[in-house]
């Protein structure tokens, strides 16, 4: 059981919430990165938005994974090495392992903990599976653990987390995938697509609220955290599609004046500034193709679902045969 999975920690020096909070509120535009969503209440807060009828991309995604497993199988063969950034609970790859039949699963998260215990109830599910597991931020590197077999391998990213990325940011994530991955290469990848405005805009409000408790989080953590002094009751979740740069933006509004105390700084909110806390990026299939082959990617195969809600896509970096 031990011998199964192994543990490399590439110690990610995560830049800190206090540096984030302190560059992003003194642009002109106020901003924080989405990456400071996830702490244990945040991450959550995100499973729950997972659950939420209007928030279709997970639900859809794990139906067409299902069906497609045989199929992707087939088409990337048996016996690669998997690798997956940002595997969190690692729960859409089992839809996968059985078809996929790798030799090595490399799952890749910033944090450890969570990691190692999704690691381990993997392990005992798929007894046959050598699991080597990475803590590293997948945003800067992906280093591969130096004991994993040889062989050709298949990065999973699945999820839209791509749409985190602003496009000159995700053709370099690409390209850091596609140096990763190596000669005969694979990835597959799931990325949400250009649709309705009124479809998106209800994914990111739902009727529930837990997208804006999920947002408003982030104040929350500024104040336990950072024991900065704010009024949150004052911040209006914000969320809506922007047409011309193709991606939801979410914001944090400040509805009355304010000032923001921290560790001895104040930053100013006028009536009505929003602080922009996430960009998801939405991508029709032509256009992600089109950005994947600029980070050298040949398309295998790329499916929608019946209702176009949602793209997976079968990338190489060698030739298509
Ligand atoms: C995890 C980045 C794919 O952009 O849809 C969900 C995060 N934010 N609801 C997304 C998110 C608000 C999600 N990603």
């Amino acid at each position: 059981m031990t011998e199964q999975v192994s543990f490399h920690d590439h110690k990610p020096t995560a830049l800190s919430l206090y540096d984030a909070v302190v560059s992003g509120l003194s642009q002109a535009d106020k901003s924080i990165p989405p990456k400071f969503f996830y702490d244990k209440r945040g991450s959550e807060l995100f499973e729950r938005i997972c659950e939420q009828p209007e928030y279709y991309l997970p639900g859809v995604e794990r139906r067409m994974l299902a069906r497609l497993a045989e199929e992707i199988a087939t088409l990337t063969g048996r016996g690669r090495i998997l690798i997956e950034p940002g595997a969190g609970s690692a729960g859409k790859v089992r839809l996968l392992l059985d078809a996929l039949r790798p030799a090595a699963f490399v799952p890749m998260d910033i944090s450890f903990d969570y990691l190692k215990s999704s690691a381990m109830d993997l392990a005992r599910d798929y007894p046959w599976l050598e699991i080597h597991v990475a803590c590293v931020d997948f945003t800067h590197s992906l280093p591969v653990p130096e004991e994993i077999p040889e062989g050709p391998r298949l990065l999973f990213f699945p999820g839209s987390s791509l749409g985190n990325f602003d496009r000159e940011e995700a053709g370099d994530f690409l390209r850091m995938v596609h140096d990763t991955l190596g000669d005969e290469g694979m990835l597959l990848i799931g990325v949400d697509t250009k649709k309705s405005e009124s479809l998106l805009n209800a994914a990111y409000n739902d009727a529930a609220g837990l997208t804006a408790e999920f947002n408003l989080n982030l104040l929350h953590r500024l104040r336990q955290e950072l024991n900065a002094e704010l009024d949150t009751d004052i911040f209006e979740h914000r969320a809506f599609y922007n047409v011309e740069a193709g991606r939801i933006e979410m914001h944090l509004v400040s509805r009355y004046r304010q000032t923001l105390c921290l560790n001895g700084r104040s930053f100013e909110f006028k009536a009505g500034e929003r602080l922009h806390t996430e960009n998801s990026y939405k991508y029709a299939p032509r256009e992600f193709i089109d950005l994947a082959s600029g980070s050298g990617f040949n398309e295998v195969r790329h499916w929608v679902d019946d209702e176009g809600l949602f793209a997976i896509y079968l990338l190489t970096t060698g030739e298509l045969s």
